[in-house]
């Protein structure tokens, strides 16, 4: 079994859509391990994105996830990080998939309603950056 971090992005918390999102997780093979309604600072959005740091979109960025409540979530299950990643879609919901969240949901690429932790590191870099061990489920 495989871990993974998924955010609600403010766009998408903004318009009542965690039930949906949600819905997606659980009817596709991820369990909820843990799940929290947060609001980042600017300091921590530039912690949790600093991976990004020396983009030229990572002012935008922290600014946009730092704006309004979030949810974040740990999903379990087989190849969680793949299985999350497909269900979200391409980064750009121009480029997503029919049936992905991001093409269902996402504004634009900025507003992409979701995020996925892309590796095994950044999974042991977010998790902790959300979440103690006695807060994720075993
Ligand atoms: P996310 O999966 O949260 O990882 C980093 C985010 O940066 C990404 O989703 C996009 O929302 C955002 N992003 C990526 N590329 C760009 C870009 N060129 N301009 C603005 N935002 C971007």
């Amino acid at each position: 079994m495989e871990e993974t971090v998924a955010l609600i992005k403010p766009d998408a918390v903004e318009r009542n859509l965690i039930g949906k999102i949600v819905e997606r997780i659980e009817s596709n093979g991820l369990e909820v391990a843990a799940m929290k309604l947060v609001s980042l600072t600017k300091k921590e959005a530039e912690g949790f994105y600093k991976v990004h740091a020396a983009r030229p979109f990572y002012g935008e960025l922290t600014e946009y996830i730092s704006s309004g409540p979030i949810v974040a979530l740990v999903l379990r299950g087989e190849n969680a990080i793949t299985k999350w990643r497909d269900l979200m879609g391409a980064t750009n919901p121009e480029n997503a998939e029919p049936g992905t969240i991001r093409k269902d949901f996402a504004v634009n690429l900025e507003k992409n309603s979701v995020h996925g932790s892309d590796s095994p590191e950044s999974v042991s870099y977010e998790l902790p950056f959300f979440f103690s061990a006695m807060e994720v489920v075993k």
